[in-house]
């Protein structure tokens, strides 16, 4: 499939009445796990088109651009609010962030299975292994406060146990930093997949944002407040991959180019019918505004479209999402990494004077008031055990005590 190919609708089709565009939620009892995680993907995609729209708004001065702008930018909102209603009212808060976090590990461990840029594929599976932390977490937290149940929720996808411990996972700002792409150098689907986990990552972390402080218990508040932080290292992480030189048009394209990609995904992908088509009816408006993305392109930057594609613009691989459990395992034999300035290093290897210790301990301050380390351990206290979904053993055998969270992997060196 290349979009550059397709005849682009009129531009206005997307312009429709609210009847159209406040659809059906799905049944929180009956939804696909995997449809669910579409959902949140795909409001995480246009929330970072509208962002990043606005911010383009705001560096130009060219009034005829500024309207264009506005015009694409009116039919991402519809987009959003169509998709973002997609969610049932009757689904919690909570509810919704396992959700967030079995899409942070799914949709991680499906890119980096399909990356090839070794540097993009190693940032991919460090944050893998803390976003897989958050979900255990949150998993105990629902159990506790009988909130739902996380098995049903994540069914047979996603295991649900210690990753990189969360306390272990503050690291000092300078450590999150990565090295940016050179957009020549790489293929269109390197581009795409950081693309893709930016805008996944920064909307998991405005939710997070958004809905500590709505949150009634002071557990629950705490962990949102604690792994939104951990979410900002990973959007900071992420972010930085991409090429800053790409100009404000390049960056238009590209975006447009990456909702076109994953609707057309999530058509192919998606097993519910009538979400399907909503996927179909989304990826057809994206095509117009890639269309005029490359029309904006060439007019006012003198650039056609195929100096961004070199490769003609066809779909790379399409995004499906697929259980990657013997990806997660295999990974989490890298619990012990942790960020030393651009790169990832055994916490062992690095001396004892380095800032990682200093700002962790200030971070953490007294470790038992830590909510992420409090909720396991009072599930333990209350079940005899902490609540887990595993398959077998854990493949680390320190995270494999069930009566005792350990906060020292990752954290403190000789652990
Ligand atoms: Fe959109
Ligand atoms: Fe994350
Ligand atoms: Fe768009």
């Amino acid at each position: 499939m290349n979009p550059f190919e397709l005849k682009p609708q009129k531009a206005d089709k997307c312009f429709t009445s609210w009847n159209k565009v406040f659809l059906k939620p799905y049944n929180k009892n009956e939804v696909d796990p995997y449809t669910r995680l579409r959902v949140i993907l795909m409001s995480g995609t246009e929330f970072e088109s509208v962002r990043y729209s606005h911010a383009f708004n705001r560096h130009c001065s060219n009034n005829d651009v500024r309207r264009r702008l506005a015009y694409m930018r009116r039919g991402e909102q519809i987009q959003q609010k169509r998709v973002a209603g997609l969610k049932p009212a009757d689904e919690s808060i909570l509810e919704h962030t396992i959700g967030y976090e079995q899409l942070a590990v799914d949709l991680t461990a499906n890119l980096a299975v399909s990356e090839k840029n070794s540097y993009v594929k190693k940032q991919l599976d460090f944050a893998l292994l803390e976003d897989f932390d958050h979900l255990y977490r949150y998993a105990d937290l629902m159990e506790l406060e009988k909130g739902g149940d996380p098995a049903r929720l994540v069914g047979d996808y996603t295991e649900i146990m210690p990753g990189r411990p969360t306390v272990a996972e503050y690291r000092h700002p300078f450590d999150d930093v990565n090295f940016y792409l050179n957009n020549y150098l790489n293929d269109t689907k390197t581009k795409l997949n950081v693309n893709i986990i930016t805008a996944a990552e920064q909307q998991t972390m405005n939710f997070y944002m958004n809905v500590a402080n709505l949150y009634t218990t002071p557990m629950g508040r705490k962990l949102f407040n604690e792994i939104a932080m951990i979410e900002e290292q990973h959007v900071t992480g992420y972010g930085g991959l991409k090429d800053p030189c790409a100009s404000w048009w390049e960056g238009l394209l590209m975006n447009e180019y990456t909702e076109c990609y994953l609707y057309y995904s999530c058509y192919m992908d998606e097993k519910d019918e009538r979400i399907k088509q909503i996927w179909e009816m989304h990826f057809n408006e994206e095509v117009a505004h890639l269309h005029e993305a490359a029309d904006l392109l060439k007019t006012y930057e003198g650039k056609v479209w195929q100096q961004c594609f070199p490769d003609g613009g066809e779909f790379p691989e399409l995004l499906k999402f697929r259980s990657q459990k013997d990806y997660v395992r295999e990974a989490l034999k890298s619990v012990r990494l942790t960020g030393v300035e651009e790169g990832w290093e055994l916490l062992d290897s690095v001396p004892d004077t380095f800032r990682y210790f200093a700002y962790n301990r200030k971070i953490n301050g007294d470790i038992n008031t830590v909510g992420t380390h409090a909720v396991i351990e009072k599930a333990i206290k209350e079940f005899g055990n902490d609540w887990r979904l595993q398959d077998k053993e854990h493949p680390i055998k320190c995270l494999a005590d069930r009566k005792h969270d350990n906060v020292d992997v990752g954290r403190v060196k000789g652990k």
